[in-house]
């Protein structure tokens, strides 16, 4: 049999990160996929190589498939309303009440069957999820996100406390179905159990710190919002009077850093916390549309902490952010950042390698080999058809850079998972 029978050939413009500062460009090249695997990217083929296995995507871009490492799936349907209100508040008028209908199985599904397909739609074939409290509607969503073949973090939500009566557990109760969820999708291929606790003023120190043992007893991963907003920050302090800030109450109760913790926003952070999030356990996230939306008092550092070598990814957080498309969140990172810069010179503005890299491959960290086509990494990949907004005149990555500027998913006209081509399902 020849050596390429099993071979894929996908030819186009490729363009993925080396690191923060290197973006790879590979003009009219070839991957080579084996069994889902990059194995190299070839300006010509070998000469034996079956031509039937060539799939020539001639001038168009292959790049990785987007990583988004924070985003609220029971918030698919409150995209875009209370916008002008602030975090707390919009959180007791609109989220709350949206979130409690998952109580319904019937609910869950249809959105989260909508939700998922959206994702797919936007490029996102990687992605770390936010649940509510429920425990069917959570494992509904991890089946959804299987069935896919998305590669996925995704658990069951906790809040014991501050919450509305509608919308709040038992602390013990939030504890054991946290454990049954691990234990019952602990081994379940490429989507993975997290722990889920959604902010430090909704959990009490004794669910936090239940919480914390499972994440060390299973190691599972951790998700949560930290360093957020200037009301949230007060709440925390008077609710937590012995802790320093949230990530005190996080690191002291076994969960911020021992497992791969993935913290959003991550907006006002002491010294002392970015020491803690130094550690290559923990990923700071991201999520400019929610900033401007929600948060109101700062915008993340993005400079600073990638210069600190934080890990960094990038999060769309719907319903606070309003787009799925985490193309368009690297744009808004660039352009927040030349926002922040106007307050703050010390920090230069965040550059488009920088930005693609926290939405591909360093955001794919925690998974395995994902966000980039070196050897050995999954074929996870979109093709970007930019014929309506392209002129002969510029390159493959400032091409790449008007897609996220400028594109839309309908720029996005084929998406591989493991070389597998999947499909979205339509919209309603
Ligand atoms: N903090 C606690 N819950 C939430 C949420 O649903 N969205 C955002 N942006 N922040 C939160
Ligand atoms: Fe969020």
């Amino acid at each position: 049999m020849e050596k390429y029978t099993y071979y894929k050939a996908y030819k186009g413009n490729i363009i993925y990160s080396e690191n923060k500062n290197t973006m790879i460009s590979k003009d009219n090249s070839y991957i080579l996929v084996f069994n889902g695997q990059v194995k190299e990217i070839c300006y010509e083929l070998p000469e034996d190589f079956p031509k039937e296995n060539i799939i020539d995507f001639g001038d168009r871009l292959i790049i990785p498939g987007f990583c988004d490492m924070h985003v609220h799936a029971p918030q698919f349907l409150q995209r875009g309303i209370g916008m002008d209100r602030e975090l707390l508040d919009w959180l007791n008028t609109y989220t709350y009440p949206n979130e409690a209908k998952f109580k319904d199985a019937d609910h869950a599904k249809k959105i989260y069957t909508l939700f998922v397909d959206e994702l797919i739609r936007q490029g996102t074939l990687h992605v770390n999820c936010f649940p509510s409290i429920h425990y069917e509607a959570s494992e509904i969503l991890f089946d959804i996100l299987r069935e896919r073949g998305l590669f996925a973090f995704t658990g069951k939500l906790n809040m014991d406390q501050n919450s509305p009566e509608y919308y709040i557990e038992e602390t013990e109760q939030s504890i054991v179905e946290t454990e049954r969820f691990i234990k019952e999708h602990i081994k379940a291929g490429e989507v993975k159990a997290s722990i889920v606790p959604r902010f430090s003023i909704t959990c009490s120190e004794k669910l936090l710190s239940g919480l914390g043992e499972l994440a060390e007893r299973y190691e599972v991963p951790v998700h949560s919002h930290m360093c957020e907003a200037v009301n949230e920050m007060k709440v925390c302090k008077d609710l937590f009077p012995d802790y320093k800030n949230g990530a005190e109450i996080f690191y002291k109760n076994k969960l911020l850093g021992n497992t791969p913790t993935i913290m959003a926003h991550c907006i006002f952070m002491d010294e002392d916390v970015l020491e803690l999030m130094k550690n290559p356990n923990c990923m700071a996230v991201h999520c400019p549309d929610a900033t401007s939306n929600i948060n109101a008092g700062g915008i993340m550092p993005v400079k600073k902490l990638l210069e600190m070598g934080i890990n960094l990814a990038l999060g769309s957080d719907i319903g606070s952010g309003a787009s799925l498309s985490i193309a368009r969140c690297i744009a808004t990172t660039i352009q927040h950042s030349k926002i922040r810069n106007m307050f703050d010179p010390q920090w230069d503005a965040v550059t488009l390698s920088e930005a693609f890299y926290m939405a591909t491959r360093s955001g794919g960290r925690y998974f395995e080999k994902v966000g980039a086509f070196e050897e050995g990494y999954w074929f996870n990949a979109l093709v970007v058809d930019d014929s309506n907004i392209y002129s002969e005149d510029i390159n493959p990555l400032e091409r790449l850079e008007r897609f996220c500027y400028m594109g839309d998913d309908r720029n996005i006209v084929r998406r591989y998972i493991k070389g597998k081509e999947i499909g979205t399902q339509g919209r309603f």
